[in-house]
């Protein structure tokens, strides 16, 4: 399903914004939230406005390149004629489909790869031996930027229990891990023996391998099978897709107030952004990002970092 998206320079932003949404209303489906962001939803496709210091972006979907054209028109012709003084220009980037977006370029990816504290050797160790032992799926280990986020994170908010869903060979288990308080432990859960085996070198070899409980079982029966009075400081979501619902639900219900739940992958490479992708795991990210971003238990943030990073912090 094509995108497209327009930055139009303009010192009147919102008042734009209220005027098209007002007189589009009488024509077309519309939504107002604040005085900075709308919607506008005709047959061909919808568009979503926002006022930006900058000016208006915009960023139109639709079924087809045909349809995307057609609600660019509308969207800009009004525009254009709103702010005649102005002469505004709306020029609509190329479309691209939501499985090829790239949240964060790959030359920023490496910028802040470079510009992270770096990989110690057991780290940079543990990246080689997934690279050589498990080849093909080497590519599911967190990127180390975001590993050095979970050790921040766990100290920021003073862990002394940890829960991971998604251990694979161990890197984000070991950053969390070096981020516990003294006394703290971390419980990760996984189904495969064959990849945690690669873990429990660099566990030990960091020091930090009697802090760890590794149960292997499906994540949910660990997790349901945890007290119900059980505390949880933080805990990280990385595994199959569909389950983070119910892994959300049983963290949630255990989370400290002021504690943290950390949920990986929620952009599943662009293709939450495009109804096209009607996969299971797509579907199923969709629903839990709209449901977190109204969860009342929780505050939280959607953070740009790699493949999309949630935090949800229990109120
Ligand atoms: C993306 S990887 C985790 C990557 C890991 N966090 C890291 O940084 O290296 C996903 C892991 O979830 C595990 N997994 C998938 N389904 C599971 C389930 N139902 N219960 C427990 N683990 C599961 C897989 O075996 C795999 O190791």
């Amino acid at each position: 399903m094509p995108i497209s998206i327009a930055r139009v320079p303009t010192e009147r932003p919102a008042r734009y914004l209220k005027q098209l949404i007002a007189h589009l209303g009488h024509k077309a489906t519309t939504t107002m939230t604040g005085t900075a962001r709308g919607t506008v939803t005709t047959g061909a496709g919808s568009c979503a406005l926002t006022a930006t210091p900058l000016g208006l972006r915009l960023v139109a979907t639709a079924a087809d390149e045909e349809s995307l054209a057609r609600i660019q028109d509308v969207v800009a012709r009004h525009l254009v004629r709103f702010a005649a003084q102005e002469e505004l220009i709306v020029e609509w980037a190329a479309p691209v489909a939501g499985g090829d977006l790239e949240p964060v370029s790959p030359l920023v990816d490496e910028y802040l790869l470079n510009h992270c504290t770096p990989a110690d050797e057991v780290l940079h160790d543990l990246a080689t031996s997934t690279r050589e032992g498990a080849p093909r799926s080497a590519g599911m280990q967190v990127a180390h930027d975001e590993g050095v986020l979970l050790t921040m994170l766990t100290k920021l908010v003073g862990a002394r229990f940890a829960v991971e869903v998604g251990t694979f060979t161990g890197y984000s288990t070991l950053c969390i891990a070096r981020g516990l308080a003294a006394d703290g432990r971390v419980l990760t859960c996984d189904t495969s023996e064959e990849w945690t085996a690669l873990a429990h070198p660099a566990w030990e070899q960091a020091g930090v391998a009697d802090r760890i409980d590794l149960k292997l079982a499906p994540a949910i029966e660990t997790l349901r099978a945890l007290p119900a009075d059980a505390v949880i400081d933080i805990a990280f979501i990385d595994a199959d897709k569909e389950g983070y619902r119910a892994y959300y639900e049983e963290i949630v219900r255990r989370l400290r107030p002021g504690g943290l739940v950390v949920l990986d992958n929620v952009f599943l490479g662009g293709r939450v952004l495009d109804p096209a992708y009607q996969e299971a795991d797509h579907v199923a990210m969709r629903e839990l990002n709209d449901f977190i971003a109204g969860d009342e238990r929780v505050e939280s943030v959607m953070l740009p970092v790699r493949d999309g990073v949630t935090l949800a912090r229990r109120r």
